[in-house]
């Protein structure tokens, strides 16, 4: 049967999910891209069938919405084969200083990275269960690892620090159902998540953090995604993949 994606922050055209699907598509994936910003999604859905993509969908949702992601997930689930991969890539950023964040702004980043996470994951966790077999790729990003120091602030640190006891909970209670769930901790990956307010020069000052002297690309990250959907990472469960130019060692 053909394998189906359904990936989050899809949309955008320089992004990680958009990378991510056009990756799958390559391997004959059926893909389903679900994204606030629906041109973007259509825009990816057709790059997928230029790519080799069998079957596509796309759908706005906002994962902050219950209602809007069962939707999204359901019309998703009733257009392409079952889902048997799930990546979980929509997120949002903000370089606000602590001292600066409003209850509003704080409320934002964990209701897109956090609630997002878990509330299309339950969404599409049930048929994961029912078949016996999924994969769940989570992104988490080296600032929730080290504390910021990249672009995000204290709120996108502790939403990707959370993200990390999701994963690791969930793989513990998918726990002999045939699921695995990891997440991927990237450096910095050159997309539009800054919103054009990192400089060339601070780019550069980051590559040089790193052991191979570069940013991530989007290819980097998807690449991983699709390795921890591959039989090869078959035993992976709970883990989180540093894709990060070997920056914590430097
Ligand atoms: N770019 C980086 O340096 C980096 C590093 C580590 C982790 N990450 C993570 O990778 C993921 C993708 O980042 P990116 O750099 O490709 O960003 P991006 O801004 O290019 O893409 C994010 C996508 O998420 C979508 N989105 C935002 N809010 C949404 C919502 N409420 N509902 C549905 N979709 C929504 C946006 O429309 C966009 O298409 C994010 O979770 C981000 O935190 C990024």
């Amino acid at each position: 049967m053909t394998p189906t994606v359904l990936i989050t922050g899809g949309g955008s055209k320089r992004g990680i999910g958009r990378a991510t699907a056009l990756r799958f598509a390559a391997l004959g994936y059926a893909v389903a891209v679900l994204d606030l910003d629906d041109a973007g999604a259509e825009e990816t859905a057709r790059e997928a069938t230029t790519a080799g993509s069998p079957a596509v969908f796309a759908a706005h949702v906002d994962v902050t919405d219950q209602s809007s992601v069962t939707a999204a997930v359901r019309a998703a689930e009733a257009a392409l084969p079952p889902v048997t991969v799930l990546a979980n890539i929509a997120g949002i950023s903000s370089p606000t200083r602590f001292e600066n964040i409003t209850l509003e702004e704080w409320e934002r980043i964990f209701a897109v990275n956090v609630r997002g996470t878990f509330l299309v994951t339950q969404a599409v966790l049930p048929g994961l269960r029912e078949r016996g077999y999924g994969r769940i790729v989570n992104m988490s990003s080296v600032s929730g690892q080290r504390g910021g120091g990249v672009f995000g602030a204290s709120h996108y640190a502790a939403s990707k620090a959370a993200i990390l006891g999701l994963t690791r909970t969930l793989a513990r209670e998918t726990e002999g159902q045939g699921i695995t769930v990891n997440a991927v901790a990237p450096s910095m990956v050159d997309t539009d998540i800054t919103q054009g307010a990192m400089t060339e020069e601070r780019k550069a000052e980051l590559a040089a953090t790193t052991l191979l002297g570069r940013l991530a690309t989007p290819a980097d990250v998807a690449g991983t995604i699709v390795f921890l959907a591959s039989p090869d990472a078959s035993y992976l469960t709970g883990a989180t993949i540093d894709v990060n130019g070997g920056s914590h060692l430097h």
